[in-house]
């Protein structure tokens, strides 16, 4: 077991009509003037932007709104929304929808609290030295920013997606009514359960410090979504499995489920971080067309915890060897996904990358990572690419 520090300091509003406290909490947190920011027009449409302004409106806090968000927000946006916040001198952020709109309002929170070109951070050139206070309303249960400390933003030239971590940019609050998430179409409430499962299995596949009690968060999180994911595949509507997806999804990346290992692999992140710059593809989809191809790379390095995996969270009998039972974890994870939607190769995400896109994808990985990366088993370039063509 190795040494942690656990920080998880966004305070949880969770359940029905939630969003009706948004006011009340940006008081709390010394908000006075509020950056509204949001996506591409779903919490327009679903009247959650209209209750929200009407909130603050009725309670007297002042505010300005910029949407436009997209999935896989881009640093554009985001250097628009830092004049903004100058311009009306905004003090508190409110992050309305998913990751994206969440990630980006998290950048925007960066470049108002530092000099300098807020790129610097993602692109790992200087530390941020603070961040604009952030409140969020999520509508959609996957990526767990609400309660991270993580940012993903895609730089337009070049389409180079970076993430950037730091505690400055918790949320002080999360408002999570599992009702918002209800007016998902059923493929991102799929992308949804695939990176909250995800987040939890890049912590898990680990050769260094694995903790008893980690462990059984880790497989009961797991199979808490694996179930929820598919009853809500044939009952979309269903509060109580919309409330276990969404409440497993911040538990997946607020750091729980990796206190006490080596911090996790997050190999199949970093490789699909690329896919997702280059070709615009949804998160969670994306990591459904590559775990398998990484999981039949590395599982030989790492097979206590591929065969622990494949009977705990799996459900595999235990007969054979320590390998087949591995790689039938490994084929009922991917029949899962196909079960609920997902992709498990780059044909079934809808991309035919050329050699020379993979060449390309492999290469930009290596140089995002350092040259290599990985902890279920180190991944050089060559490996990265290697993972790529299997994925075809
Ligand atoms: O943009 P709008 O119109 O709001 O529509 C969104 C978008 O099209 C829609 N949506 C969200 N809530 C909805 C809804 N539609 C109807 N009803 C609702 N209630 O869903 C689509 C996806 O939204 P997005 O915010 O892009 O999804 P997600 O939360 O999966 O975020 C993905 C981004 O987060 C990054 C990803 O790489 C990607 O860029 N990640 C962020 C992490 C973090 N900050 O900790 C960690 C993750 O590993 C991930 O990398
Ligand atoms: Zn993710």
């Amino acid at each position: 077991m190795f040494d942690f520090k656990y920080y998880t300091p966004t305070k949880v509003v969770f359940g029905k009509n939630t969003e009706s406290k948004v006011a009340d909490l940006i008081k709390e947190f010394g908000g006075t003037k509020v950056l509204i920011h949001y996506g591409g027009g779903s919490v327009v449409r679903s009247g959650l932007l209209k209750r929200v302004t009407d909130t603050l409106d009725q309670a007297g806090i002042s505010y300005v709104t910029l949407g436009g968000a997209v999935p896989n927000p881009h640093l554009g946006l985001v250097y628009e929304g830092i004049e903004l916040c100058k311009k009306e001198k905004v003090d508190f952020l409110l992050g309305v929808g998913g990751g994206s709109a969440i990630d980006s309002a998290k950048a925007i929170g960066y470049g108002v609290a530092n000099e300098g070109d807020v790129w610097d951070f993602y692109d790992y050139k200087r530390k941020a030295e603070g961040c604009l206070p952030l409140g969020v309303i999520l509508t959609i249960a996957a990526t767990g920013s609400e309660m991270s400390d993580s940012s993903v933003i895609t730089k337009e030239e070049g389409l180079i997606k970076r993430g950037y971590s730091s505690d400055y940019s918790r949320p002080k609050f999360a408002i999570m009514n599992p009702e918002l998430t209800m007016t998902l179409p059923d493929y991102q409430t799929a992308c949804g359960c695939t990176d909250i499962m995800m987040h939890t299995m890049e912590r898990y596949f680990t050769n260094g410090g694995n903790m008893e009690i980690t462990d059984a968060l880790a497989e009961g999180l797991l199979r808490t979504v694996k179930k929820n994911a598919l009853i809500l595949c044939k009952d979309p509507k269903n509060y109580e499995a919309r409330a276990e997806v969404m409440w497993a999804g911040s538990l997946a990346h607020n750091g729980l489920t990796g206190c006490g290992n080596d911090g996790g692999d997050w190999m199949t992140h970093k490789l699909e971080h690329e896919l997702g710059g280059l070709y615009d593809v949804a998160h969670g989809a994306g990591l459904a067309a590559i775990w398998g191809n990484w999981a039949r790379y590395v599982y030989k390095d790492c097979l206590p915890r591929f065969k622990r995996f494949a009977l705990n969270v799996m459900d595999i009998e235990e007969s054979g060897s320590d390998e087949e039972i591995a790689l039938k974890g490994i084929e009922a994870v991917e029949e899962f996904y196909r079960s609920i939607g997902m992709p498990t190769n780059l044909r079934e995400l809808g991309v035919n990358p050329t050699e020379e896109e993979l060449a390309l994808m492999a290469k930009k990985c290596a140089l995002g990572v350092g040259g290599e990366m990985g902890s279920a088993k180190v991944l050089n370039e060559e490996a990265m690419l290697s993972i790529y063509r299997a994925s075809m």
